[in-house]
């Protein structure tokens, strides 16, 4: 099993200054996995998806990529953040360029592919999120979840290992929450390695085979669904299940 794990969390921590944000959080990422993390507000998810892409970096601990600790090769972490897509509850979309300028230049830039090549890798998830029609738009013209699946094939033409996504739905319009759940479904079914924050527990529950519940900077519970959700232990767990089943 060892020789098939894309990322190993192992004992990470995170302080921003007295504030211990996160505490020995250990856990693992096989290929095809979709993991959902879920917690309070505050409880660190955010921080624990930012130190994985290194838009953080880890106060201590390790995060090995393929058995290498990414923390420790210099020069490295550029490639690694390559193989690790990000998606963010705003999009964070240029919006100075058109759709289908946003999912070729990081291809061009990072990855020095040539235009053609970039064009034609964009289009093709493009087509894949349904945002194919919409190519000459700028990003204001697009409603939130047109934005954000055009964001996440942005993020699938790089051609990540690993997508994280940080509350893709949470900025949305109710109405359009099920087109990009619907979208992440996909990719989930086709075997596409995700790492996702969410407050949809729907989501967390029927698409996820990983659930990692974080409260107060440490992991309060992890397992498969039925193990969280059916059977939790954690009392701190059971009283945020309870939250969501009387809303
Ligand atoms: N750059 C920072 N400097 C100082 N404190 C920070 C910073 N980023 C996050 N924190 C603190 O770390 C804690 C965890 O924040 P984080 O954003 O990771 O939580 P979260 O679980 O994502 O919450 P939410 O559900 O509201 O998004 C909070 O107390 C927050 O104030
Ligand atoms: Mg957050």
């Amino acid at each position: 099993m060892s020789e098939n794990k894309i990322l190993e969390i192992r004992h990470l921590s995170k302080d921003f200054g007295s504030h211990k944000v996160l505490r020995d959080i250990d856990f693992l990422v096989h290929p095809g996995d979709v993991t959902s993390i879920i917690g309070a507000s505050g409880s660190g998810k955010s921080t624990l998806l930012r130190c994985i892409n290194l838009l953080e970096t880890p106060t201590s601990g390790e995060i090995l990529f393929h058995g290498e600790n990414i923390m420790a090769c210099r020069g490295g972490a550029p490639a690694y953040r390559a193989k690790v897509g990000m998606v963010f509850q705003s999009f964070n979309l240029f919006d100075n360029m058109s759709v289908l300028r946003n999912c070729m230049v990081g291809q061009t830039k990072v990855l020095k592919k040539s235009k053609a090549e970039a064009e034609e890798n964009a289009m093709r998830y493009l087509k894949k999120v349904g945002m194919d029609p919409y190519i000459n738009a700028r990003p204001r013209q697009l409603s939130g979840g047109q934005k954000q699946r055009v964001a996440i094939a942005r993020a699938l033409a790089m051609d990540p290992e690993v997508l994280l996504f940080d509350e893709p739905t949470s900025a949305l319009d109710p109405e359009m929450v099920g087109e990009v759940l619907s979208v992440m479904r996909d990719l989930a079914s086709e075997g596409i390695t995700m790492l996702v924050v969410t407050h949809e527990m729907a989501f967390a529950r029927d698409v996820s085979n990983h659930v990692v519940f974080m409260c107060d900077g440490v992991i309060g519970e992890k397992g498969t669904p039925a193990d969280v959700f059916e059977h939790p232990s954690n009392p701190r767990m059971i009283e945020f299940l309870s939250r969501f089943r009387n809303a």
